[in-house]
């Protein structure tokens, strides 16, 4: 059978871990130089298939369930996080099950129950937080370091819309913390060595616990008081977690789902934020055009938003989806392959006990498929929406659904986020709130910061600050 070509290394075990751990992109392309899309690395003792392009991603995320396994390339950095019996602690239909036990989370009606939380939350941080009004109401103008602030305002909001007011509260005491350490266990270093004897390590454990057990007090607490009126997904959970089969999730696996969901959406979304805010903070035009959107949607007066502005506002929705092509938090989705694997369309047959790779921003930076794809340019959606085959939601908001397109920071198939319309309304609302009280600016004679691939998701690197100015 014909293996993939080899990706050359000098140090066995180790392989590639650097230059793929450094900046996986120029990885990926000076070896596709050599190879093509499809080619093998060692990654710490893992053999790893790249698939890049339209098709590679076809091939990995639409690969069929008898042949490649999500939960075995994850689990082991998942599961010692979000805990026993969910996401990839189970077999893949038990995960089928649980995304779609979160869907009334996910509806619109919830949505237009979350904007004004979100507006609130918003409020109330700039108000406590020191980098921005902190003391003082009236201040004007300071530098606020967006990967201090984007975590602490996404994890507000995610948790108080997604989980409800008990469980944000937490946050004002211990929940930060631990949430900080589950984190610190959710390392490239934890991918490989999941029970590495470091305090890290330790300190993860004892989270996830408390973590997991302050949820099932308030899920208990939830059922004493009968009371499951809100959105939220506790409460999908505890109306709708029946199996097909009869099994009910336990309320252990109901809090482990907790993290999972409050995990998957915050390192994706905070990023996402940083991004945008600094790349419309180079961008001056492209942020006015911004708040003069806000104004024609809203009214002069810009009351609070609603849901509904928020299908009205084209420009702000490109500009979300623009960042999202230029900086998808997730460089590398990967699977296990269960049973040899021919690469359709190739000569190539992928082993049993191989992972494969995918990497949608591979053709999100693609100039055969984006025009100058370096160049931040929201408007671009507008004109190229029909060419390259995104089917738009009823909502307004692009979904693109097939994994041949070239644009898929969502993934494709069955292990397809959930999140999507919720960080498009957790954006689009936190966004609008920056446009409209501030405006801001980079740092004398700095641009967009380069992206930092050694943490889980695509950071923006250090120095990652705004200079704002609030807006008379
Ligand atoms: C799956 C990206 C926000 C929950 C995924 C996948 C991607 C992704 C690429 C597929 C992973 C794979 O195939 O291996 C993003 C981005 C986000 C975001 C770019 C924000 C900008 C969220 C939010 C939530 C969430 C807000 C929850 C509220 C999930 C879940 C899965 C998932 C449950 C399914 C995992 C599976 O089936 O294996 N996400 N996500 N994500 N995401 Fe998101």
């Amino acid at each position: 059978p014909n293996r993939p070509p080899v990706v050359f290394h000098w140090i066995p075990f180790f392989g590639s871990a650097i230059p793929y751990g450094m900046d996986p992109y120029k990885f990926f392309a000076d070896n596709r130089k050599k190879f093509g899309d499809v080619y093998t690395f060692v990654l710490l003792g893992r053999k790893v298939t790249v698939a890049l392009g339209p098709k590679g991603n076809d091939f990995v995320l639409n690969a069929k369930l008898s042949d490649v396994s999500a939960e075995d390339a994850y689990t082991h950095l998942t599961t010692p996080v979000f805990g026993n019996g969910v996401i990839y602690d189970c077999p893949n239909h038990r995960l089928m099950e649980q995304k779609k036990f979160a869907k009334s989370s996910f509806t619109v009606p919830a949505f237009r129950s979350y904007v004004p939380i979100i507006v609130e939350e918003v409020r109330k941080y700039w108000l406590k937080s020191p980098q921005f009004f902190g003391q003082d109401p009236n201040r004007v103008s300071a530098s606020a370091h967006l990967m201090t602030a984007m975590p602490e305002l996404t994890i507000f909001t995610a948790s108080r819309t997604l989980q409800g007011k008990a469980i944000r509260a937490k946050f004002d005491e211990s929940f930060a913390e631990l949430y900080h350490d589950l984190d610190r266990g959710f390392t490239p270093i934890h991918f490989v060595f999941p029970h590495i004897p470091i305090p890290a390590t330790f300190r993860r454990n004892a989270a996830q616990k408390k973590v997991s057990d302050t949820y099932m007090e308030v899920i208990r607490d939830r059922r004493q008081r009968g009371d499951l009126s809100d959105f939220d997904v506790i409460n999908a959970y505890l109306k709708d977690a029946i199996y097909k089969d009869g099994v009910r999730m336990t309320d252990r696996e109901i809090a482990n789902m907790q993290i999972g969901i409050l995990m998957g959406g915050q390192h994706t979304s905070s990023a996402t934020s940083a991004w945008a805010l600094l790349h419309l903070g180079a961008d001056p035009e492209l942020r006015e055009a911004l708040y003069r959107e806000q104004i024609e949607v809203c009214g002069e007066s810009l009351p609070d938003l609603t849901y509904e502005n928020l299908q009205n506002m084209p420009l702000l929705n490109y500009t979300i989806r623009e960042t999202l092509r230029m900086h998808p938090p997730l460089h590398s989705l990967m699977r296990k392959v269960r049973s040899d694997l021919a690469i359709e369309g190739t000569h190539y047959v992928v082993p049993k006990g191989y992972y494969v790779l995918a990497s949608p921003g591979v053709p999100m930076m693609d100039s055969n498929y984006f025009k100058d794809p370096t160049t931040f340019q929201p408007s671009r959606w507008a004109e190229t929406k029909n060419e390259i085959n995104l089917d738009d939601s009823a909502e307004g908001i692009t979904i693109s659904k097939g994994a041949k397109s070239p644009y898929l920071p969502f993934g494709a198939g069955r292990h397809r986020c959930i999140g999507e319309h919720f960080a498009y309304v957790q954006l689009g609302t936190i966004l609008s709130m920056f446009i409209r009280e501030f405006t801001w600016s980079l740092p004398e004679g700095r641009g967009v910061p380069k992206a930092d691939y050694t943490s889980m998701v695509t950071l923006p690197s250090e120095p990652s600050n705004i200079i704002w100015t609030r807006r008379k």
